[in-house]
């Protein structure tokens, strides 16, 4: 029987996993399918049941499952134990296994852009599912502080129960920084972000975590502005990598046709 992987999450449209990973399935020759499936909470204990059957081999988790997850697996990866965060689950001598590498996919990112985070002073907008692996990264990066503002403050505060030093500020209550982070879903459909940046300065690096699409307004009012900007694709790209390796135990090939599987929508 062919090998079944999936994506979990909701939403779910938006995601390109499974371009990626069935163009890398094809290029490695791997007699295997990846598809995304929208799931509602009830409907983790299914897809669960079905990865330790072995129906489904292994699978990604995105927004809102990367914690609620966690209850359903035997074992974490240190990095997916330290940021609460599972995006990545796979089956070994019977026991599921939780990883992260949406951290490593960060870092990888940051390292391509040849950016030095050492010292800097980082702003992340949100707290949903993908921020404690950018701040497990950052702080492996030595940064000097990392401050977060989320439009629930109760959100941001709760972070301070996995990482030490956070600052937390009021939703767009912004002085300066060298580094904004949007780790919001705002921009995922062409919402506009109603903040004020310019009291940030020039010349600073704007991150989207976004990469689909390309340029969200985040983006696009920071290089108004005088920003370097960058969005999530290389983000993506390397923790779906990683994944990748984690399952079939290759890396694939990142080259130009990569990354056309994102550009290309
Ligand atoms: P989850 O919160 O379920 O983990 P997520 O997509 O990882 O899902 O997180 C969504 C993030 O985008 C949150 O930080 C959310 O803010 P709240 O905690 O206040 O919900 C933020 N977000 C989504 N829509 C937003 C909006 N219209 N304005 C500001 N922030 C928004």
């Amino acid at each position: 029987m062919m090998k079944k992987y999936l994506v979990i999450g909701n939403p779910i449209s938006h995601s390109l996993s499974p371009k990626l990973h069935n163009y890398w399935l094809k290029q490695n020759n791997i007699d295997a399918t990846y598809d995304k499936i929208k799931l509602e909470e009830d409907g983790i204990k299914e897809i669960i049941e079905d990865i330790k059957k072995q129906k489904i081999v292994g699978c990604n988790v995105t927004v809102p499952f990367k914690k609620k997850v966690i209850p359903f697996l035997d074992r974490l990866s240190f990095q997916a134990e330290k940021t609460q965060s599972v995006n990545t689950i796979l089956f070994e001598k019977g026991n599921l296994i939780g990883h992260n590498t949406d951290i490593v996919g960060f870092d990888k990112a940051i390292k391509a852009l040849n950016f030095n985070m050492k010292d800097k002073k980082i702003l992340i907008l949100g707290a949903g599912g993908v921020v404690p692996s950018i701040i497990y990264a950052l702080k492996e990066m030595h940064v000097l502080e990392i401050t977060i503002s989320n439009r629930t403050k109760q959100k941001a505060e709760d972070l301070k129960i996995l990482f030490k030093n956070l600052n937390v500020v009021e939703w767009g209550n912004f002085s300066e920084f060298d580094v904004v982070i949007n780790a919001t879903s705002l921009g995922l459909n062409n919402e506009k972000i109603n903040l004020n940046f310019s009291n940030i300065g020039k010349n600073k690096l704007f991150y989207d975590v976004i990469y689909n699409p390309a340029e969200t307004s985040f983006l696009k009012k920071a290089k108004e502005l005088g920003n370097k900007t960058e969005n999530g694709g290389a983000m993506f790209i390397y923790q779906a990598s990683e994944a990748f390796k984690l399952w079939h135990g290759i890396e694939p090939n990142i080259d130009n046709e990569t990354i056309k599987i994102l550009t290309d929508e």
